[in-house]
């Protein structure tokens, strides 16, 4: 299911409307690029987080876990490259001083202008990119002309320190990635794991984003969930191991996400485009309501890293082949995806408006819906109903996420739950005071059958 431009916004109200995503400090009028996750986001969020967690860590033998800090050593921004090459070029309206992607700027006005096979814009680097917008004259969203693009860096500055002048500076961390790097030597020498293996973390990172109007795509504070995979460059193949990875990335995707392939491709970095650490880097593009967009990206980083730490720390970052006769830094494959990136993705892909039911529904895999089962009493104002109701859902909620309704009327709670997202419902009549059977209803065909109420539990697992 793929939502167009238009409906959108529509998504976005759905959201707010359902608790899924709140705009930040919005009694004082928001935060720009940043985004608060309500009851029913929260619960997406970790259902995301901790699919990905299953499938690359718990399930493999070669990957482990790791949270590091936020804030690191600032040496190793310095190590890293961050501090002088982690750059976005922007420009400023002349009249409103609002600053803008250039490489944006030029995308939009390529597509608006059917310029689409002209240089893209991440095949220039930033003076082409200012050539092109004087030849062209392209203008800020507001009409106005623009400066010629500077570089700015994406780094969160702070200070650590409570007196004035004796504070140091640190950086929120641009990527989850450096706090792997920095523990290289610990995790390898305190698990019992050997060549190939990778690090996996998900965790909060910072950027100092300008672009606004993409909802949680792209925020100042997101989550990332990043793995560097290590492994000796002799007696590995990186081509292999970067097919391989790609692989594992698609078939999370589309097997565990649900997402159809014609709503994915990938897109491979160009010279000027790829980062200062990458040899090679393919995005996983979803085909996004406002277009294709980077969803997840995936590079070869070589030893680029280890390198730097281990020349900026003095500390040795090598590792040993396995008979223990040569030393070498380790190279590594980095999958780097955005959880909230997914999420967007998720609730794009799955939003449905059913016009021949009048409804909207999230069409979410079960795995990933918040709730898998919602239990009402068919009538709030009568007790042995809501007993009889109120002990089937004490029962389930110990064994799937399972959320409770009495308010309003039947069909209003069939059609919150189809906006929740919810699998089934559950309903407790007065047949069930009969016989002990129950009505449970599809979200996605609204059908409904009559199952033992001891039954529920065991037709949820096995149509989940
Ligand atoms: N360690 C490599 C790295 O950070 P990246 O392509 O800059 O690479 C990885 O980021 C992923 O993090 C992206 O593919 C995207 O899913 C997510 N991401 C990056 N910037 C983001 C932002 N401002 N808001 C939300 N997600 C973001």
């Amino acid at each position: 299911m793929q939502i167009t431009p238009t409906t959108l916004d529509s998504l976005v109200s759905l959201t707010k409307r359902r608790g899924f995503v709140f705009q930040t400090s919005s009694i004082y009028g928001g935060l720009a690029n940043s985004y608060d996750y309500g009851p029913l986001g929260v619960e997406l969020l970790r259902n995301i987080k901790n699919l990905w967690w299953q499938t690359f860590i718990h399930q493999r033998e070669d990957m482990v876990g790791l949270d590091s800090q936020i804030l690191l050593h600032p040496k190793t921004w310095v190590a890293s490259g961050h501090t002088t090459a982690f750059n976005d070029p922007l420009v400023e309206d002349l009249v409103t001083q609002k600053r803008y992607r250039a490489d944006h700027l030029i995308e939009e006005w390529q597509e608006k202008n059917n310029q689409t096979s002209e240089t893209k814009p991440e095949e220039m680097n930033v003076a082409g990119m200012g050539s092109y917008i004087e030849k062209h004259k392209i203008p800020s969203p507001d009409g106005n002309p623009v400066s010629p693009p500077k570089v700015f860096n994406l780094l969160f500055e702070t200070s650590i320190g409570a007196v004035s002048g004796e504070k140091s500076v640190v950086y929120l961390r641009g990527e989850t990635a450096q706090g792997i790097f920095t523990n290289f030597t610990n995790i390898k020498n305190s698990t019992r794991i050997q060549l190939p293996f990778g690090v996996g973390q998900i965790g909060k990172s910072f950027r100092n984003e300008v672009t606004t109007g993409q909802f949680v795509f792209r925020t100042l504070e997101f989550e990332q969930a990043e793995i560097e995979y290590f492994f000796d460059p002799e007696t590995e193949d990186w081509q292999k191991l970067f097919e391989d990875w790609k692989q594992a990335m698609w078939t999370f995707v589309t097997k565990t996400l649900g997402i159809s392939e014609e709503n994915l491709r990938w897109r491979r970095h160009t010279d000027t485009e790829r980062s200062h650490y990458s040899k090679d880097t393919y995005d996983l593009d979803y085909k996004f309501p406002f277009g294709w967009k980077e969803l997840w990206g995936v590079a070869y980083r070589t030893n680029y890293d280890l390198t730097q730490h281990q020349t900026h720390s003095g500390e040795s970052l090598e590792a040993a082949d396995a008979e223990n006769t040569r030393r070498f830094i380790p190279h590594v494959i980095e999958p780097a995806v955005g959880i909230n990136r997914l999420f967007m993705m998720v609730l794009a892909e799955h939003y449905w408006e059913d016009s021949e039911k009048s409804r909207t529904v999230l069409r979410l895999p079960a795995q990933l819906a918040p709730y898998t089962v919602a239990v009402f009493p068919l009538a709030r104002n009568k007790p042995e109903l809501i007993a009889a109701a109120k002990a089937i859902y004490k029962q389930l909620v110990m064994e799937v996420p399972t959320t409770w309704d009495d308010r309003s009327n039947i069909g209003k709670r069939y059609l919150y739950q189809d906006e929740a997202g919810t699998p089934y419902c559950v309903t407790v009549d007065y047949q069930t005071l009969e016989d002990n059977t129950v009505t449970i209803r599809n979200r996605d065909t609204t059908e409904q059958i009559r199952i033992a109420s001891d039954q529920i539990l065991k037709y949820l697992k096995k149509n989940s």
